[in-house]
């Protein structure tokens, strides 16, 4: 039993060493005034925890060691009963911990409750298996990647088209429920350019582990390209056969469900993909955005994300599928680049 759970333990610390992917969710590295007052909190209640921990296995230890069977001691040893002084100390330092502890919470909670002025508003919904932003008074939606300004407070709505959600990018601030019919709100300013790591955070069926996400941080002046860009976007023409083939492709089988700014695929049932070859992911934060990913999504999307709703196109071959994903990688603003960012 020992010996299994210390191999456990070393296959666990292994794996995190070797692991391939090195970002690590960290509130304790924070980007957000949010985060830093929850990481403020977090070493208060830690260093009350470290501190009961060790006066209670010190007492403990004392008392076992003190009192332990010396000898040949026979019967019980003296009994005592109560301690007046004792247990008036033990019952007033722990009521001040916990009203430190309150103190110290609800002046965190009223910080990051105050609403920052001169705000951007984002709706956010979620679905099975995805995200979809939308940017209040910009006109403009994306999916999945939500791209931000950075140093520009955004206030995040929150909703569900279907059961309940809960989106969490854990380095810029914390989770908060999408359900359907009721807006939930958070707000935080990103202080670092970058592309943070989102997940899903409550468990909402086959692919929640799969429904991840990207805000990606940029600065004021790329951010303000990203909106003209996406706010006068027109689908770019296919350059080549294969775009070509693609594009026809993609009207066929993909234009019910998705939209494409500026061509007839008008579907709201899916992700909008009017820029999707400015993603840096596919599959909802899954994998990196190439055509080893997106041929293999594109023709069987529930075999490589489990319960996903965009059906399998068995009749597609290799070759429509790589026509598609030429076509759909075609679709873009540019100049813009998130490749470069650092990622947390
Ligand atoms: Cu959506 Cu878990």
């Amino acid at each position: 039993m020992l010996r299994g759970s210390i191999v456990l333990w070393v296959a666990l610390l292994l794996g995190l060493a070797l692991g391939q992917d090195t970002r690590v969710v960290n509130i304790l590295d924070p980007s957000t005034s949010y985060n830093r007052e929850v990481g403020r909190l977090l070493v208060w209640v830690m260093a009350f925890a470290v501190l009961i921990f060790g006066v209670v296995t010190g007492a403990l230890t004392y008392t076992v060691v003190k009192f332990r069977k010396r000898g040949n001691e026979q019967g019980e040893p003296p009994q005592f009963h109560g301690n007046d002084r004792l247990e008036i100390l033990w019952t007033i330092i722990p009521t001040l911990i916990i009203v430190i502890i309150f103190g110290l919470t609800a002046q965190s909670m009223i910080a990051n409750a105050k609403l920052p002025a001169g705000a951007m508003t984002v709706k956010v919904t979620g679905y099975q298996f995805w995200w979809d932003y939308e940017y209040e008074g910009l006109g403009i939606r994306n999916s999945n990647e939500l791209i931000l300004p950075v140093g520009k407070p955004v206030i995040v709505e929150i909703t569900s088209k279907d059961i309940i959600h809960s989106w969490w990018p854990a380095s810029l601030v914390g989770k908060q429920d999408a359900i359907p019919g009721v807006t939930t709100r958070l707000h935080f300013t990103p202080e670092k350019e970058g592309i943070y790591y989102g997940q899903c955070a409550e468990l909402c069926g086959a692919s929640h582990a799969n429904m991840r996400f990207r805000v990606i941080v940029v600065s004021q002046e790329a951010f303000d390209r990203f909106v003209r860009g996406a706010q006068n976007y027109r689908a770019p023409e296919p350059q080549d056969a294969l775009t070509r083939q693609g594009q026809g492709l993609f009207q066929q089988n993909c234009a019910a469900c998705h939209a494409v700014k500026g061509t007839a695929a008008q579907g709201v049932i899916g992700p909008d993909l009017s820029y999707f070859g400015n993603r840096t992911t596919v599959g909802s934060g899954l994998w990196e955005n190439t055509d080893t990913y997106l041929i293999p999504w594109i023709k069987n999307s529930p075999g490589v994300k489990p319960g996903s709703k965009m059906p399998p196109f068995a009749q597609l071959s290799d070759d429509d599928a790589k026509a598609i994903a030429a076509y759909i990688k075609s679709l873009r603003i540019e100049g813009l680049d998130f490749q470069g960012l650092p990622q947390f």
